[in-house]
């Protein structure tokens, strides 16, 4: 089968990212390819992912003589914890499970991040594949190996940088997805024309409608994922542990991580809540004088094409989102690093700025 293949650099060494519709058929072709002689595979995922697309994987995989063990994670980011890693642990240790057995991770972000999470501490490590389905996934979790679970305290603080041997992105995953869960998954692409690839932008100029529709085009998604995970792939292959370019990722997220955990991650989608973030940080740039005016609306108008939200949730006031946004990880001394667009392709990281100043982040 023709594919391509992204190539990501990293500290444990490169690894793949192979993209096309169709390529979960040659999944153990590739295991094998890049696995070895493991003849065991941990096939990880959740029931919903597992109903639509375990079975004909589990299949493939017996017929070229496997042994599958297989473990879901409950649906739901409210399961993203440390009583999920642990139940997982207790399945493979109870196995038997040997350093050389590799983990396939099929299912969106939060079965890649809790099965890597938990690939890196068993037996100080085992291989992580990822198959990833979600939009979220395909473009973002599945690359650059931040693993990790959720906590009272804020998302994603307990964790670990575990990156996988490779990647497998099937763009035909996409087509049992929710128009919500596809739409949010739109929220992270624009998040990438935004922060510097022109040629998605262009590409988003002209496609974001029928990209938010409800008709499933697999050729202009696959389109759209490739550049997004170019883009990822080049960003992580320079800054693996985010001490500097990397952060540019997360435009939008240090708002929207407030949000979601201010509303108790329901209710709001993490794409959605990405949009939301990345039109706080146009008010607040646009306010400091860094944000050419109008890029607020800019990014409205492409939100609103993709079919995401651009209110933000009345219930949810500044005072609300303040604690969670002073506990991101990425605030040094009690200071949060924003990232803030410039103009549509451009963003700059500040950490030096007047915090009275964020508060025009919420228009509520
Ligand atoms: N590690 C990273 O770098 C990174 C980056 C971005 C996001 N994340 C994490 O990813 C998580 C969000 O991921 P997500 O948006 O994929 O959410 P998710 O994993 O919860 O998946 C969304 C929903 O879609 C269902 N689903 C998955 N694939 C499907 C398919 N093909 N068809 C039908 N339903 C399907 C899931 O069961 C779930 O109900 C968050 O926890 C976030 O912190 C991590």
């Amino acid at each position: 089968m023709m594919f391509q293949e992204i190539m990501v650099a990293s500290q444990s060494g490169p690894y793949g990212i192979r993209i096309a519709s169709g390529i979960y058929r040659c999944v153990p072709e590739f295991l094998r390819e890049i696995a070895g002689e493991s003849f065991r595979v941990g096939l990880i995922s959740n029931p919903t992912v597992r109903a639509l697309h375990g079975e004909v994987l589990l299949t493939l995989l017996k017929e070229q003589g496997f042994t599958v063990v297989n473990f879901d994670f409950q649906d739901g980011e409210k399961f993203k914890n440390m009583t999920s890693i642990q139940e997982c642990l207790d399945v493979f240790l109870r196995e038997k499970w040997e350093r050389k057995d590799p983990f396939l991770l099929l299912g969106g972000g939060v079965v890649g991040d809790m099965g890597a999470f938990a690939a890196s501490i068993l037996l100080r490590g085992v291989p992580v594949f990822h198959l990833p389905t979600t939009v979220v996934a395909q473009t973002d979790s599945s690359v650059g190996g931040k693993t990790g679970v959720d906590h009272a305290e804020g998302k994603n603080l307990i964790g670990s940088f575990y990156p996988p041997k490779g990647v497998w992105v099937d763009p035909g995953f996409l087509e049992t997805l929710s128009i919500r869960e596809r739409r949010s998954g739109l929220g992270e692409i624009i998040k990438y024309a935004l922060i510097g690839d022109l040629e998605l932008l262009e590409l988003l100029d002209r496609e974001l409608n029928r990209l938010g529709s409800e008709l499933f085009d697999r050729d202009l998604w696959e389109t759209a994922i490739r550049l997004s995970v170019r883009d990822k792939a080049r960003i992580v292959s320079e800054d693996e542990h985010e001490s500097g370019l990397r952060m540019n990722l997360n435009l939008g997220h240090t708002f929207g991580h407030a949000l979601e955990a201010a509303m108790g991650y329901s209710g709001i989608l993490h794409g959605e809540a990405v949009g939301l973030g990345m039109l706080c940080a146009a008010r607040v740039g646009e306010r400091l004088g860094i944000t050419e005016k109008g890029t607020e609306k800019t990014i409205a108008g492409m939100l609103r094409r993709a079919g995401l939200p651009v209110e933000w949730p009345r219930q949810i006031s500044y005072a609300r989102i303040a604690p969670f946004l002073r506990n991101d990880k990425k605030s040094r001394s009690g200071k949060v690093t924003l990232i803030l667009p410039v103009a549509p392709g451009h963003v700059v990281r500040v950490r030096d700025y007047d915090e009275t100043n964020l508060t025009v982040a919420v228009p509520v």
